[in-house]
């Protein structure tokens, strides 16, 4: 693990003892806090392959949460494949903030589901919750699924093959999303493990990144109620532009929330009761 973790780093790989400590653990079938405690334990030579061919994986730029098949989101599972962008620590402020503004037995939207982290960690946390997922991708909508059954959430969830302007059964009490918001000039310089294996369809609309937050807020009064909440997550100096966008939708109350690195990385605004 500490030979693994050298070649990573020599590799340029960003907290290099944490991934050979994730890939050894998963390569012996075990939890990473495990991984010490076991430290004098022998490994058989299955294991070894394994673990030596997921740190080639990592050394070629692929990320962890790819090469292990799944990835922690609000304090769940949910599996990751090529067809849907890995979840993102940051994406979790929707969640969170998302929840405080769920009424009791309300309902919610999410737009671009992706993984279905957002919509699902939602329902997961409140019970008497139902929501719909919308994506444009097939494949994708089979792992939200698969993720929604996971998580014994299916019955209250409804997903629905459309592009931002396909929305039918509302109308909701909280919308969410987390589209694709990187501007098209921007994908070229991007980090190999996020251009190289997130789908480029989850990362960029095209353009400036915010054609699917403006054609969303168009939409927007046919199926969020009066009084109900809209979130919506953006990229680095996306905020004044978003923010904008939503004041002139007639939106009220808008709150805009931090990333722990600082960077202002989503916003939340009411429509008028
Ligand atoms: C940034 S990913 C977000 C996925 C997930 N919600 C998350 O936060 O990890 C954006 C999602 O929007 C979907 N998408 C892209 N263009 C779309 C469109 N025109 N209509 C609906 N969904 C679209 C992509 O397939 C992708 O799953």
């Amino acid at each position: 693990m500490r030979e693994a973790a050298q070649r990573l780093a020599s590799a340029g790989v960003e907290n290099a003892p944490r991934d050979a400590r994730l890939l050894l653990a998963h390569a012996l079938g075990i939890e990473p806090v495990d991984v010490i405690l076991r430290e004098t334990d022998s490994i058989d030579i299955g294991a070894l392959t394994d673990f030596e061919q997921a740190v080639q994986r990592r050394l070629r730029g692929e990320p962890v949460s790819r090469i292990r098949g799944w990835r922690e989101f609000y304090g769940r599972r949910f599996t990751v494949t090529s067809d849907v962008l890995d979840p993102r620590p940051e994406t979790e402020l929707l969640v969170e903030q998302g929840l405080n503004r769920l009424p009791r037995g309300g309902r919610v939207l999410d737009l671009g589901t992706g993984s279905g982290c957002i919509l699902l960690s939602v329902l997961a946390e409140s019970q008497d919750a139902a929501g719909t997922g919308l994506d444009i991708s097939r494949p994708a909508l089979a792992v939200a699924r698969r993720n929604a059954e996971a998580l014994g959430v299916s019955s209250r969830v409804t997903f629905i093959e459309a592009g931002w302007s396909g929305v039918y059964g509302g109308p909701f009490d909280l919308v969410m999303s987390n589209p694709p918001y990187i501007p098209e000039a921007d994908i070229a310089g991007l980090a190999m493990d996020v251009r190289g294996y997130d789908p480029h369809l989850a990362l960029t609309p095209g353009g400036d990144g915010l054609d699917p937050h403006r054609a969303i807020l168009k939409g927007m009064p046919g199926w969020l109620k009066p009084g109900g909440c809209i979130g919506f997550e953006f990229g680095i100096e996306q905020a004044a532009a978003v923010t904008m966008m939503m004041r002139q939708a007639g939106l009220l109350d808008i709150k805009i929330y931090h990333d722990l690195a600082g960077i202002a990385r989503a916003a939340f605004g009411r429509r008028a009761a």
